[in-house]
Parts: structure tokens; C-alpha cells; sequence
């Protein structure tokens, strides 16, 4: 095949294929895309700290923008100027060569230089500012520890802070007051893990036996998508967390809710029979929330705060009852309904009352806290609720036992 057909064959081809390719792109993309605003955006943020890491990612671009521009441009220049247009250029002798321009060469050394230093004095001064809370904000800072775990998050708040007898607990939803600073303390309960709000703030290390931290605001109240960012298992990928953001007055009353201990439900004449078979055909990395939920989660968060309508008192009772026989206490702590638990488990007090189940991966309804308790191997691989392919502690359950701990679990607001 002559040089030329070759060549044209495969200009054909590969436009083809960049059309091919350019369409399968749009297809499957939707207007989220071209916002970059999904859950986990670190280019759409919402807080002082994002955006300082933000503005350090603008800079390294357009720095390495304008070295394109010119490498490319001289590259062009000289393809263009200096290809072979004839028979005889393509023979000819080469140019006389150069060995070495002292002006050229220290003048590309200075330009390095230079573009490292316009990169290095934002970086420092955005290390230096997302390191902890400036100085003129401290005084009004919140502060709250956060504990990784294989492969979930525990969230205390200080004693003294929440004005109450004792430390405030919870797990995998950090609620904390928008537009104050919040400082978190990170700790570690086994290995290395990372907290990362990609909207907020992060990524720093939880390691264990050493006290890392890092500071975050929101402007104003939202829900934000967590996720740890190092590596630390089997379920490395799926150990999320969600952080709601509460104006004063809602901060404030989400406390004195939590405070308190668990809900008991009182029998009342308007309770109907919550009975209901669920589904038990689920499948690995099945989707674990609806689309209502994701179109307004702070909204789904308020709604989660509330009691249900109509909740039947007598399988609630049964749902405590079996959380207690079957040894669940042994491992989480619910306040006020059973002594037990450990803080090396999520604390279900308020369980009812999160959005979310299994560290930020499900939604909190019934449907999907049956599929978690069911089969929390299917959704969190290697978890420590489910041992050589079965419940924790042997545990073994009926549907009847399953709709009735649902119902006690979603009743715990
Ligand atoms: Cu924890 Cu990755």
C-alpha cells in the first residue's frame, strides 16, 4: 500500500472512532457532568477551606496552561518551518548544529524557577490556612472528634461543648452548625484511614496512636457526601459518611434530641399493623437510595427527625425485645433501652434519625435496613456484623423478627 492511501485510510478511521467515542461521552453523561457538581464535586464547593484548595488546583492549571501554550507554539513554529517540502530537502545535509546557549539555557532554568514559585506561594499559604482555624476564629470554633473504623465513623462531641452530663455520640452523620468553624480532632480505631469531605474539606489522615486535625465551615446549611480516602480493606470504597449542616436554632435542638435518651413508643388507639415482607433478593452493589432522597437529602434529613404517623407500639416492643435476646446489645449501645454495647460499634440511640445506614451507603428505610441486617456481607464485605457466613454472635432471624427489629430500629429517632 502506497504511504498515501495508508495514511488517509487511517485519518478515515480515527475520525470515525473520535466521533464514535465523543458520542458514547454524551450519551452517558447527564447536565451534572458539564456542572461538576456531583456529590463528591471538588470543583463546586461550599466552604472557606474547599475553596482555598480550590484556588491552589486553578493556579497549577493556568501555570501549566501557559507552558503548553508556549512549548506547543515553538513546537508547531518549528514542524512547520523546518518539514521537508521536496525530494531534495529530504536529503539535504543537516543545519549547522548548536552546542549550547548560555542565554537560552539560563533563561529556561529562571523561567522553571519562576513557574514553581508562583505555584509554591499559593500552595503554602492555602497549607498554611486549611491547617487549623485562623486565629481571629478560634474563640468561636466547634469542635468534634471523629474516629475511623473498619469501616465506619464514630463522632463525639466534647461534654463541655454540648452542656450535658456526658460526651455526645454518634455515628456516621456529623451534624455540626453552619457558618462556624468546626475543628476536627481524627483519631483511629485499627488502621490508617482519611476523611474527606470533598466540598468541605479534607484530606487528612486518621492514624492510629497519633492526633491529626483538620478544620471546615460550611457557608450555610447543606448536606454534604463524605468518604474515606485511603485505602484500609475490603470495604475501603464503600465507608462513607454524611455531614449536615444546621442553622443555630436546628443545631441546637438536633443536640437536645440527642442528648436524650432513646424514644419509647407509648401504644396509642391510631397505630396500625406495620407487618410487611421484604424483599430478600438483593444484589451486590444493588443501588441503596432513591432518587427522591438524592434530589433533596437535607429535606429527607428533616423529614427523619420526625416520628413516623402511624407506628405500631406492640411490634416495636417485639422489635426491643429481640434486639435484646438476640444479643445486639452486646455490641451497640441504645441509651436508656438496655445496658450494653461497646464504642467499638456504631451507637443506635438515634439511629432512626440518620438518613443513612451502613456508614453513608444505604438510605435509612425499612426496606433497606432489612437488606442491611439481612445482608450486611453483600453490602460491606468483610464487616464485623456477619462471621464465617452468618450474623455476628450466630445470630439467626425469621422475617417476623426482621420487620419487627426494623420497626424498633426506625422508631429510635
Ligand atoms: Cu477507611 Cu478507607
Amino acid at each position: 500500500m502506497r504511504l498515501n492511501t495508508l495514511l488517509s485510510t487511517l485519518t478515515r478511521w480515527s475520525r470515525a472512532a473520535l466521533l464514535l467515542g465523543a458520542t458514547a461521552l454524551l450519551t452517558g453523561c447527564d447536565l451534572n457532568f458539564w456542572k461538576m457538581d456531583g456529590h463528591q464535586s471538588t470543583m463546586v464547593v461550599n466552604g472557606p477551606v474547599a475553596r482555598s484548595q480550590l484556588s491552589v488546583f486553578y493556579v497549577t492549571c493556568w501555570v501549566t496552561f501557559v507552558i503548553f501554550i508556549i512549548v506547543g507554539s515553538v513546537l508547531a513554529y518549528t514542524t512547520l518551518k523546518f518539514q521537508a517540502r521536496s525530494a531534495d530537502d529530504e536529503h539535504a545535509e543537516p543545519p549547522e548544529q548548536g552546542h549550547g546557549n548560555p542565554l537560552i539555557e539560563l533563561g529556561l532554568i529562571g523561567a522553571s524557577v519562576m513557574a514553581l514559585v508562583v505555584i509554591a506561594i499559593p500552595t503554602l499559604k492555602a497549607i498554611w490556612f486549611t491547617y487549623d482555624v485562623p486565629v481571629e476564629e478560634k474563640a468561636n470554633a466547634y469542635e468534634v472528634t471523629a474516629t475511623g473504623s473498619q469501616w465506619w465513623f464514630r463522632f463525639e462531641y466534647p461534654a463541655e461543648q454540648v452542656a450535658g452530663s456526658g460526651a455526645l455520640t454518634t455515628s456516621n452523620e456529623l451534624v455540626i452548625p453552619a457558618g462556624r468553624p468546626v475543628r476536627i480532632n481524627l483519631r483511629a480505631a485499627d488502621v490508617i484511614h482519611s476523611f474527606w469531605i470533598p466540598k468541605l474539606a479534607g484530606k487528612v489522615d486518621m492514624i492510629p496512636n497519633r492526633g491529626n486535625f483538620l478544620w471546615l465551615k460550611a457557608d450555610e446549611p447543606g448536606y454534604f457526601w463524605g468518604q474515606c480516602a485511603e485505602y484500609c480493606g475490603d470495604s475501603h470504597a464503600v465507608m462513607r459518611f454524611r455531614v449536615i449542616a444546621l442553622g443555630p436554632r436546628e443545631f441546637n435542638d438536633w443536640v437536645t434530641r440527642q442528648m436524650g435518651s432513646a424514644r419509647t413508643v407509648a401504644a396509642t388507639s391510631e397505630a396500625k399493623a406495620q407487618f410487611a415482607s421484604y424483599r430478600t433478593d438483593w444484589k451486590r452493589n444493588e443501588k441503596g437510595y432513591s432518587e427522591k432522597f438524592e434530589l433533596n437529602p437535607l429535606d429527607a434529613w428533616r423529614a427523619h427527625q420526625e416520628p413516623e404517623k402511624h407506628e405500631d407500639a406492640a411490634l416495636i416492643a417485639k422489635g426491643r425485645e429481640l434486639f435484646q435476646s438476640k444479643t445486639c446489645f452486646s455490641c451497640h449501645v441504645v441509651r436508656g433501652h438496655m445496658v450494653g454495647g461497646s464504642s467499638a460499634y456504631p451507637d443506635l440511640t438515634h439511629v432512626g434519625a440518620r438518613t443513612t445506614i451502613a456508614a453513608g451507603l444505604l438510605e435509612n428505610n425499612p426496606e433497606q435496613l432489612s437488606r442491611w441486617i439481612t445482608h450486611p456481607d453483600q453490602v460491606k464485605p468483610g464487616n464485623k456484623m456477619y462471621v464465617n457466613g452468618y450474623l455476628a454472635n450466630n445470630i439467626k432471624l425469621s422475617a417476623d423478627d426482621v420487620t419487627a427489629l426494623v420497626a424498633y430500629l426506625s422508631s429510635l429517632k
